[in-house]
Formats: C-alpha cells, structure tokens, sequence
C-alpha cells in the first residue's frame, strides 16, 4: 500500500489539474467563439448546408460533400463553383457519375487541372456503388478504404457529412493554428506539430460546423499577407498577434526553383475534322483530350504524320513541378497518320481539353480559320 501523498505532491497534482482545465476551457471557449462566428458569417457556398440549417437538422449529403472536397484540393473555391454546378446538374448522385462514361467525365473536368483527381473520382464513385451499396461509408476509417480519398479528404466527408470529430487540416487550417500557437517551425516540417495543435482545438460539439468554421476563418479573416485581426473571433488567443508577427506565419521553406521543359504540339486538321489524342491514363494530363505532342522531355519525336508543318508560335503553361513551352505546328493532313485519330469538327468541344491544349487550341483556331 502506498501513503497519503505528501503536501508537496498534492500540490503538484493540483496545478497540473488546474493547468489541464485551464486549458479544457481555453480550448472550449476557442470552439465556442469560432462557431458563434461561424453562425452569423458562414459562406455561403454550393456544396454547404448553413449551420442554421443544420441546427434544424438538414444533413449535407455526402455525395456533395465528397465531390466539393477532391474538386477543393489544391484548388480555390471560385475556380470550383462553377464545376461544381455542372457536375451535381449532370450527375446528381454518385450512381450517376459511377454510370458515366469516362471521357464524359474526363471532357466535364477539363480546365480544373490534377486530372488524377477525376480519374480516382470516377474510381471511387464506381467501388461506392459496387461495394457499398451506393452508400459512402460513414465513417473517416470507413472512407480511407475508397480509391482517391487520402487522410484530409477522409477527415473532412466524415466531419461535415457525419459530424466526426475529425480534425480537418487544410492550408488554411495551418496558417490559422500556426498562428494562434506561434509555431515558428516552417512548412512542410511543421506539418505533424500544427494537426497535432489543430487537434486539441477539435470540439465534440458540432466538428462539422467547426471544421467549416477554421477553413472559413483562414479564408476570409486570417488570410496570407494582410489578416484582419480587428474582426478575428480569435484574437485575444492568438500568439502571433501578441507578437505582433502574424504575418510572417506560417514559415516556409524556400522553395526549389521551377525548372523549363520545352517540347512540341501537332495540330493536324482537315476540312472536317481535327486529330485529336486521349493521354494514356498515367502520368501529366492522364486520360485527357489533347493534340499530339513529342515527349516534352527536350528530347523530340516524330510527328504524327509526313505533312508540311507550320510552325505558328507557342504556348506556356506551369504545372506543379515545371514551367512548360510548347511550339506549335499546324498542318492540313492529307497523307495518312501513324498516331491519333481524326475527331468530326462537330463533336470537338474545345471546352473538353485541359487548359495547355485549350491554350494551343486558342493560338491555332485563327490559322485553322475557324
Ligand atoms: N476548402 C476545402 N474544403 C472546404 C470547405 N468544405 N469549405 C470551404 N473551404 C474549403
């Protein structure tokens, strides 16, 4: 048996008590503040049921919820609203979208970019009716199992769709959390210390409300470079205010530089039809629309058929990793080609190529005289 504790361990026991509540009550008087923000500054944003809404009990539907969240990934939400509309007007349920064919699909996200998105998208919502029912599963564990949904998109469906106290980190969230703890560690590296501080801050009460409320703080309030801390529910409690360093956090690390990759683009027409080329599906713009091209590696290649090619200007376009410039060629096709196939002018939709094909296709369509 072990005795009485001592005076001096009772003491010791007492403040890590009063430490541990002191910060239960910060922690929940954060949560609390930020939803009462939330109640009366909330986007309004197509994908969202309003926290009024959701108080009288409407539940988002987890194909909105889903779909938002990989269109939302390293993209903003005003270059997604309008996809959005498109998407949920065309296919209004996932067993819709699982029923599509994939170049309808492919052709609907074309300009958006991260086209693996829309390759793992179709995947997912085929395997959500295959082996589920046409149910999402309604946990975060549940959703880590379907193709194409990584640890944040898992958070954030299991959070907003099935109020999961799911922490939801997103670039807002970090620039938020870095704030409010003054982490100083820069980005990538810090990325484990801010979900772990994030996630102290996650409530019970309402964590999809939450989870909208921090991404819309970091959106519109705590924002980069100018943070509007005189409207910030949060800023009594933010560290780097006190330290009058807001605006330099988060840190990050230097960046490499982007490097230059040239290569070539053939625009072979006819009369009546142009030659067009699906991507294989791995690799840069997979499975998407596009004119052939030489590897883009500097390296050359063949044109798609003996033709007298015109060389017409060129293009650029940044991808994640590297700046690319394009020469154009355009020629009439009056010999057979050995690569592509010719599309009828009628059922070519410019709008279905992905913005560096568009880019080439808006430089050439004078040319072509269309
Ligand atoms: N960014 C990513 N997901 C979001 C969401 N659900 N609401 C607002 N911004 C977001």
């Amino acid at each position: 048996m072990q005795g009485l504790p001592s005076a001096r361990q009772t003491s010791l026991a007492r403040r890590a008590l009063s430490a541990i509540f002191a910060t239960m009550d910060t922690t929940e008087s954060l949560s609390r503040s930020l939803l009462a923000w939330y109640d009366a500054h909330a986007r309004v944003l197509p994908w969202r049921v309003s926290p009024q809404d959701r108080a009288a009990g409407v539940r988002p539907d987890p194909y909105r919820v889903w779909l938002s969240e990989v269109m939302l990934q390293q993209t903003t939400v005003a270059a997604v609203k309008d996809y959005f509309h498109r998407f949920t007007a065309r296919w209004p349920t996932v067993a819709a979208l699982a029923a599509a064919p994939d170049a309808d699909v492919m052709g609907e996200w074309a300009g958006l970019g991260y086209y693996a998105r829309a390759r793992n998208l179709l995947k997912c919502a085929r395997a959500v009716v295959a082996d589920h029912g046409g149910q999402f599963p309604t946990t975060r564990d549940g959703l880590l199992t379907l193709p194409g949904i990584g640890p944040y998109t898992a958070s954030a469906i299991a959070a907003i769709a099935y109020d999961e106290p799911a922490t939801v980190v997103d670039g807002n969230v970090e620039r938020v959390i870095s704030r409010i703890f003054l982490v100083k560690t820069p980005l990538p590296a810090a990325k484990p210390e801010l979900t772990a501080l994030a996630a102290r801050l996650t409530p019970r009460t309402r964590p999809g409300d939450y989870a909208q409320a921090i991404m819309d703080l970091g959106a519109t309030i705590c924002t980069p470079r100018s943070p509007a801390c005189g409207i910030c529910p949060w800023v009594h409690a933010c560290a780097a205010r006190a330290a009058g360093v807001q605006s330099d956090l988060p840190a990050k690390s230097p960046k490499a530089d982007k490097p230059i990759r040239h290569g070539t683009l053939w625009l072979g027409h006819r009369d009546d039809a142009i030659l067009l080329e699906r991507r294989p599906d791995k690799g840069l713009l997979g499975g998407m629309l596009g004119f052939p091209g030489d590897g883009w590696d500097g390296q050359g290649g063949p044109a798609p058929a003996e033709a007298p090619w015109q060389d017409i200007g060129e293009v650029r376009h940044t991808f994640t990793h590297f700046h690319l410039i394009l020469r154009i060629h355009t020629a009439r096709l009056d010999t057979p080609h050995s690569r592509g196939d010719l599309m009828p002018r009628h059922s070519f939709r410019p709008a279905d190529l992905p913005t560096v094909m568009r880019k080439a296709w808006d430089l050439a369509r004078d040319t072509l005289g269309n």
